[in-house]
């Protein structure tokens, strides 16, 4: 490509509006057009993003022959069919998470990707967290032997998003914190963990406050004539083919302690750890008889994690390579989540079902 990569932004929201600020300023790509089904969402963060054209439909953006990416960040219930069209007329697609509302979802998306051989990446950004990367890094080289145990959650003790909007209606989002935040932890520790193929999960979700409209926070704007019938906490261990486990925990309210903006990640190995919090972490060894912490450092002047996230996607459209983050990884991601609300609901455990396309 001769020419900056000319991005398209479908949903004007509130991570769309991140993903617009975040692309204008990337060396090597523009925002080129926006579309929301609010018109008036959509002129105002052109206005405010210096974005040249405001579509007046979706249909109109992704038939643009200018844009050769687009961003999809509109309520989960869309992003399938988005996805799919974007494909069809050509273009690279960054969806963000999760990729899909259910697992069926999912798939179609996956098996879209691999015959239109475009790129399709989700944004997880924390991939991209410098305590990430160099867990990665020491994971990847064995420094920490076999990871046999990982721990990681994501508590918020009073922040449920948007109350009565898309985010706490079922139908719309596929359910609550778990697929909102705990698609990102999971994520994360499944890849620091060396993607072993999960198998099986047991599980368990409550919702003892947003039934009551109680536990509200401040993201998203809240509905008080819609409704809420998604979980605010679930907890899932979750089996893996290589015999290592990961028991994963997230809230959007409960009576607990969240420090650090209330997200974790402990992996635990044969030869060492490593524990993550909010963006800081440290190693964690035994040498000599005795235990050493050694603490994850950013560097000064580190890039931001986004932008670093965004050059991924740009370098993997320049150079037609497959993104850490691709469709497959948001399918195993997805299996997870459906098999933990399965196991919730009936009791009992249930079994991922990985079926229906290659990785
Ligand atoms: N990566 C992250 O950390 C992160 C953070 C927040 C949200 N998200 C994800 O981004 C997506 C959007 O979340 P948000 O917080 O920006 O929501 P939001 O409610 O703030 O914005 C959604 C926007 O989409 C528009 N919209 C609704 N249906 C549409 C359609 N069919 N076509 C086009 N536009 C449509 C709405 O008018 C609204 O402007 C969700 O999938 C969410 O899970 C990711």
């Amino acid at each position: 490509m001769n020419h900056k990569i000319r991005v398209g932004i479908i949903g004007a929201g509130t991570i769309g509006k991140v993903h617009a600020s975040y692309f204008q300023q990337q060396p090597d790509t523009e925002v080129a057009a926006i579309a929301d089904v609010q018109l008036a969402a959509a002129r105002l963060v052109a206005e405010q993003y210096r974005i040249a054209t405001v579509h007046e439909s979706i249909d109109a953006l992704l038939q643009d022959k200018q844009i050769d990416a687009v961003v999809i960040a509109v309520p989960n219930l869309f992003h399938e069919a988005l996805v799919i069209q974007a494909l069809h007329e050509g273009k690279h697609v960054l969806i963000e998470k999760p990729l899909a509302i259910d697992l069926a979802s999912a798939r179609n998306i996956v098996k879209a990707q691999k015959e239109s051989g475009k790129v399709v990446m989700i944004p997880h950004q924390l991939r991209w967290d410098a305590a990430s990367m160099a867990v990665k890094e020491q994971s990847a080289k064995g420094t920490l032997g076999q990871i046999y145990y990982a721990k990681t959650g994501w508590f918020r003790r009073k922040n449920i998003p948007g109350w009565g909007s898309w985010f706490t209606q079922q139908k719309m989002s596929g359910g609550g914190p778990l697929i909102d935040v705990g698609v990102h932890m999971l994520d994360l520790a499944i890849y620091l963990m060396g993607n072993p193929k999960p198998v099986s999960v047991f599980a368990a979700a409550y919702s003892e406050f947003g039934e009551k409209k109680k536990g509200i926070g401040t993201w998203g704007t809240p509905n008080w004539n819609g409704s809420f019938d998604v979980e605010d906490l679930a907890s899932a261990m979750i089996r893996f083919d290589n015999g290592a486990t990961l028991q994963l925990e997230v809230s959007w309210a409960a009576h607990t302690v969240a420090e650090n903006n209330g997200s974790f990640l402990h992996l635990m190995g044969s030869e060492g750890g490593a524990a993550i919090q909010g963006d800081s972490g440290k190693f964690l060894l035994e040498q000599f008889n005795r235990t050493g912490d050694i603490d994850i450092t950013t560097s000064p002047g580190a890039e931001d994690p986004r932008s670093l996230m965004i050059r991924h996607f740009t370098d993997c459209i320049q150079q037609n390579a497959e993104p850490i983050t691709n469709a497959y990884s948001g399918f195993v991601n997805m299996a997870i989540i459906e098999a933990i609300y399965e196991s919730a609901r009936e009791g009992k455990l249930a079994l991922v079902d990985l079926g229906g396309v290659e990785g």
